[in-house]
């Protein structure tokens, strides 16, 4: 849409006229002088009918009568000036002769301006021609701003979709040296997103759980691994178990994500304190392999000390990295899987996020499957 400028000479201006007045001679006059200015005119008799014309016929300008039976001028103007949808039509009040009573009362319902009756027809024409120039400018205003509403929200779409596709890219770069696969990426991020959900609905937490936050766990979870990249192969790819040396390095691998994405965070915030993805994929890569009764690492924190998204990474991360198969370990029966998870109920994992996931089964089965890795199916 451009944004039209008016050019054309006020005397060629187009626009719909609403007048408003009891007595039938009045009307017609004003309508007259309306109409002489090649204006399209409706009318009504009170201020019930002109409320009514408003609705159905949207005009640019109101010449409104101030004494009026059923419901007066003034109660008119209140009503039209405090309804968002019809607060921005320019409203004349025309009032009785140097009534400066009437004109108060014309101001404090919100008139735009006022008349004496009877009026001079120029004068009129005049007034009319200007609250109609008033009139188009709100309108383009309110198109223009109706129009880069839709830009944003187009750009916003198109922002949030690039950065998925980065962040995926991001992860699953990291992935390409270990040999989990971007199917554990999906089933990680649902797996997430639906125990988070189901955490949210259960009102435990309260406000803790919100749809940005689900939203921020599902694009943040994938990238709980990323520290990986910067463990050397021979450590990262050993077909057994790690000796004492080379485990102190794998643990590095949270602190590693951790510290890249909280930087990231910190470049993109500029100022701005609201927490992004970008937090919580930090906090997620820092915290993942926390325990819940303190035994884990990097910081040996416990319980409610972790924050809320890594406990829940790490029933999944966990339930994930059994059922696929690892250079260093074969994959476990499902059954398997969900006695280990069980066992660390209150030790490795938090309890309530534990039995959320472990109620949940029927939507995990169907989560795996989905997403089912096509590497561990030779
Ligand atoms: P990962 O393979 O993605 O495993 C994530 C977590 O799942 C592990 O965290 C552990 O808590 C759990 N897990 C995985 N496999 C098993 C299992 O067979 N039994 C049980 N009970 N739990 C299991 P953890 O131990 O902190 O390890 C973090 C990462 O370090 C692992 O990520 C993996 O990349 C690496 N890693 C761990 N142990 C070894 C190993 O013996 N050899 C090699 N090459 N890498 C290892
Ligand atoms: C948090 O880190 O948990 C909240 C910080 C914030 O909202 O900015
Ligand atoms: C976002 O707006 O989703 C990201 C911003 C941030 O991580 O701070
Ligand atoms: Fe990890
Ligand atoms: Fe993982």
């Amino acid at each position: 849409m451009m944004l039209e400028i008016e050019t054309s000479p006020i005397a060629k201006m187009q626009g719909r006229i609403l007048v408003v007045d009891d007595d039938p001679k009045n009307l017609l006059l004003a309508t007259d002088m309306v109409h002489s200015i090649g204006l399209e005119v409706v009318t009504a008799a009170n201020g019930e009918e002109a409320i009514q014309r408003v609705g159905e016929s949207s005009p640019d300008v109101i010449l409104l009568d101030a004494m009026m039976p059923v419901m007066d001028g003034f109660e008119t103007c209140r009503r039209l000036k405090t309804d968002p949808r019809t607060n921005h039509i320019p409203v004349i009040m025309l009032t009785g002769l140097n009534s400066v009573n009437d004109y108060i009362m014309a101001i404090e319902a919100g008139a735009d301006d006022f008349m004496n009756k009877p009026f001079n027809a120029a004068v009129m024409q005049v007034r009319v021609k200007g609250f109609l120039k008033t009139k188009r400018m709100h309108d383009e205003l309110d198109e223009y701003r109706h129009f880069l509403e839709k830009r944003v929200r187009e750009q916003t779409e198109i922002i949030q979709e690039v950065q998925d596709v980065t962040i995926f890219s991001l992860a699953k770069l990291a992935e390409y040296r270990d040999p989990e696969t971007g199917e554990h990426l999906e089933r990680m991020r649902h797996y997430c997103r639906m125990i988070t959900q189901r955490l949210g609905a259960q009102g435990t937490l309260g406000a803790d759980i919100d749809e940005e936050y689900v939203r921020s766990i599902f694009r943040s979870s994938i990238l709980h691994d990323i520290g990986k990249v910067g463990i050397p192969d021979n450590i990262l790819l050993k077909p057994g178990k790690l000796d004492s040396g080379e485990w102190l390095v794998m643990k590095t691998h949270t602190s590693i994500g951790g510290a890249a994405l909280g930087e990231a965070a910190r470049r993109l915030k500029r100022g701005r304190n609201r927490r992004g993805f970008l937090d919580m994929a930090s906090s997620i890569a820092t915290f993942h392999h926390e325990k819940y009764d303190g035994s884990g690492y990097p910081d040996g924190l416990a319980g409610d000390k972790i924050p809320l998204e890594a406990r829940i990474v790490a029933v999944a991360d966990v339930f994930d990295a059994l059922l696929s198969k690892r250079p260093y370990k074969d994959p476990v029966p499902l059954a398997k899987a969900i006695e280990i998870l069980r066992e660390g109920r209150g030790t490795h994992f938090d309890p309530m996020i534990l039995d959320c996931f472990l109620n949940s089964l029927d939507e995990i089965n169907a989560i795996t499957t989905r997403f089912a890795d096509k590497s561990n199916e030779e």
